[in-house]
């Protein structure tokens, strides 16, 4: 079907529902799109899941620029991060490109993730790192490196990623942000590669993985300067988390012969009903 038109002068929610709101419960379709490019992504309820490709042809005609649309299963799992999502309309070329913030960002939806709800967490690193030596330990597809280089012009950042998938747009989107002279791009684990860079060498360090961060913070704590900074994502139980997490980084600092101070808490978004995805600032010192 030919596009002429977007109907963005509606929230998606109305556009749904005044298109399918007869032959589908208005309470059962999808309140929210996120949209990367020229793919959207939405949750379905399983309810109405028989109905898939309906809802994913009508999605298309929301806005014009929508190609493909996925439909998420779950949320990302695995070592490498991945989405579970399923294409339900439109083009199975997913591969996509879009701006935030004035960094072009390249990724396949399909393939890698992209958080649309860490957006305030990228603007913050976007402000960071000032002609300093940062490691990004999880860099993915270059979420908090590519902003922090275009915006505040670090001395060096490595940026460390083993999914051969995210690693490829990872190098795409240093070329295409013309940050190559800032960025190191290294594929391989963390564990392995953040030693070899040197200890108390780094201004900062990034560590933006959920659910299994801990397991890195005695190689992200040694890689620091006395006095440096680092950034550590977890998720956990609301009001809960920080404390927990702070204990297990004094204790892992405690064992290294050093120690930390918390600068800032905050909750980057809501994870799912009891959980929130945190991160904590803390600057970490000799003993
Ligand atoms: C949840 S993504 C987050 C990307 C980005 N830091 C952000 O917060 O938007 C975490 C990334 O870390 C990578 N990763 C996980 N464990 C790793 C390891 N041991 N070594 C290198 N990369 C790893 C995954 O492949 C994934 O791309």
């Amino acid at each position: 079907m030919k596009k002429i038109a977007n109907h963005r002068h509606i929230t998606f929610s109305q556009f749904l529902q005044k298109r399918l709101g007869a032959k589908i419960s208005p309470d059962l379709l999808p309140r929210r799109l996120r949209i990367l490019g020229h793919v959207a992504i939405l949750w379905l309820n399983p309810k109405i899941v028989e109905h898939k490709n309906l809802i994913g042809n009508t999605v298309l005609e929301y806005d014009s620029k929508i190609q493909s649309v996925l439909k998420r299963t779950a949320g990302i799992s695995g070592p490498y991060r991945q989405p579970a999502v399923e294409l339900i309309a439109g083009s199975p070329d997913t591969e996509t490109v879009f701006k935030e913030n004035n960094v072009i960002f390249h990724l396949d939806p399909m393939k890698v993730m992209f958080s649309v709800g860490n957006k305030t967490e990228r603007l913050r690193m976007s402000q960071l790192g000032s002609d300093e030596l940062v490691i990004d330990m999880f860099a993915g597809i270059g979420q908090f490196s590519i902003p922090m280089a275009v915006h505040t012009s670090p001395r060096l950042i490595h940026a460390i990623e083993w999914n051969p998938d995210a690693f490829q747009y990872l190098s795409q989107n240093i070329k295409a942000n013309r940050v190559h002279d800032i960025v190191h791009p290294h594929l391989g684990d963390t564990g392995i590669v953040t030693p070899k860079l040197g200890q108390g060498t780094a201004d900062r360090v990034l560590m933006g993985l959920i659910q299994g961060t801990t397991k890195y913070l005695e190689q992200g704590i040694l890689s620091l300067k006395p006095g440096g900074v680092m950034h550590i994502h977890e998720i956990g139980l609301k009001n809960d988390l920080e404390t927990k997490l702070l204990k297990i980084l004094e204790k892992t600092a405690f064992s290294l012969n050093r120690q930390v101070k918390l600068l800032n808490m905050h909750v980057i978004k809501t994870y799912n009903p009891s959980f929130d995805h945190f991160v904590l600032d803390v600057q970490v010192t000799e003993k």
